[in-house]
């Protein structure tokens, strides 16, 4: 199909390593608007609809994949993903009563998003499948997370990932991310299998025969994330918490990384106004920073809770916003590491000065406040974020491998 310009595909950016890392918030703000708009069909999808999935990919694995996938690791797919269907079948379906399975695109994976005019839009959805097209939301949009992680490309799905889930707000389906995650390379798997079974040119079928084992390689992984963690990130205005928190989360927890939760979005949120509004005296009164902090911990939770890692990115210059953060991770039994950038006051002026675009709205006059402001102790690992961005998460995650190491 000659429709678009075959270079402005996702895939084949990809491919030549041209794929912005700048473009996947707009992408995944245009999957969240394609979501929003689409009508929920609550008489499909739910547990049934997986475990059709589940048993179809198998089937294929068994007929197609004879003689070059594993049929041990095949079979311990299959029985893997059912047992998660037993564990999250509820949840799964209580999505679909409350409106998440909707008329999706059902086929979302980077060949089927174009750039036009520079921005990325998504074409080719399937509209010929009730059971393919009708789909909880996080089903749909983990093709397109599973397609740019086998493709090594963890900052774009994480970036995707996190505004999609800032956009939707929906974080009541994390704890089946693994399990769908996986069927979408399993189904690659099955495809690519059943497509060199009927190639004729042996070039052409051996490559899709290792291209098969490698996304069955990646569905066996996905069922086995790592425990979740929660780190907080803390620090004057400027200092880089929010350039910290993006740069680390994709390396932490599950596939398709940490979940980011970041103050400057949430206190928008709960004034109702725009990313890059700027708020009066009425968005920073004491009450609303505690409603923000409240928002933040319980957010936090939610996705601990569910096995995926957060990292909550805020100023936490109260000891009492510290504690209650780091409650969270005790609360629900999982390892929480917390750290205070520090950098002279020249630089945090300087660089909010130099900031554009950012939803958060401190200034010069932000910094000598919080300055002035009574810390408490600070517990928190102290980093030295004078230094680039980089070396500062170097340093941070060196700091992770300890902690973990220790544990
Ligand atoms: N280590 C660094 N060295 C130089 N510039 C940096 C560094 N970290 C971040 N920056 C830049 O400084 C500005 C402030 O960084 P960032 O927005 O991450 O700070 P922040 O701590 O999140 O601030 P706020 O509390 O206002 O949200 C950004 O323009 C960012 O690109
Ligand atoms: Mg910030």
């Amino acid at each position: 199909m000659n429709r678009f310009d075959q270079n402005a595909l996702l895939d084949r950016l990809a491919a030549i390593g041209r794929l912005e890392l700048a473009m996947m918030p707009q992408l995944g703000e245009a999957i969240a608007r394609f979501h929003r708009a689409a009508e929920p069909r609550p008489d499909l999808g739910g547990a049934a609809g997986i475990l059709r999935v589940v048993e179809g990919n198998g089937a294929g694995f068994a007929e197609y994949g004879r003689g070059f996938l594993d049929q041990a690791l095949c079979r311990q797919i299959t029985t893997e993903s059912r047992a998660e269907l037993d564990r999250l079948g509820a949840l799964l379906d209580g999505r679909k009563t409350a409106g998440f399975v909707r008329q999706c695109h059902g086929d979302l994976h980077l060949r089927n998003i174009v750039l036009l005019h520079g921005a990325p839009v998504l074409f080719d959805a399937i509209e010929f499948n009730d059971d393919i097209a009708c789909i909880d939301v996080l089903y749909d949009l983990a093709f397109l997370l599973m397609d740019l992680w086998r493709r090594d490309l963890p900052r774009h799905a994480n970036a995707v990932w996190n505004t999609y889930l800032r956009c939707t707000g929906d974080l009541g389906g994390l704890a089946a991310m693994p399990l769908l995650l996986s069927c979408r390379s399993a189904i690659r798997a099955k495809t690519s299998a059943t497509a060199a079974h009927v190639q004729h040119d042996e070039i052409r079928a051996a490559e899709l025969r290792a291209l098969a084992q490698e996304y069955v390689a990646l569905a066996a992984r996905l069922l086995h994330p790592p425990p979740p963690r929660l780190i907080a990130v803390g620090g004057l205005s400027g200092t880089g918490k929010s350039t910290l928190a993006l740069a680390l989360a994709p390396s932490i927890g599950a596939v398709p990384g940490a979940v980011v939760l970041r103050s400057d979005e949430i206190r928008k949120q709960l004034c109702d106004a725009q990313m890059s509004e700027r708020l009066g005296p009425e968005g920073y009164t004491p009450e609303l920073s505690a409603r923000v902090y409240e928002a933040m911990a319980a957010r936090a939770n939610a996705v601990v809770r569910s096995g995926q890692s957060a990292i909550v990115d805020a100023v936490y210059g109260r000891n009492h916003e510290r504690e209650v953060i780091e409650r969270v991770a005790n609360d629900a039994n999982v390892p929480f590491a917390g750290f205070w950038l520090e950098a002279p006051d020249a630089a945090l002026i300087a660089r909010v000065e130099a900031r554009r675009h950012d939803p958060s709205d401190a200034d010069a006059s932000t910094i000598r406040l919080q300055r002035a402001q009574e810390m408490g102790a600070i517990h928190w690992t102290c980093i030295d974020a004078s230094r680039a961005p980089d070396a500062v998460r170097e340093g941070v995650e060196r700091w992770l491998e300890t902690l973990a190491a220790g544990r």
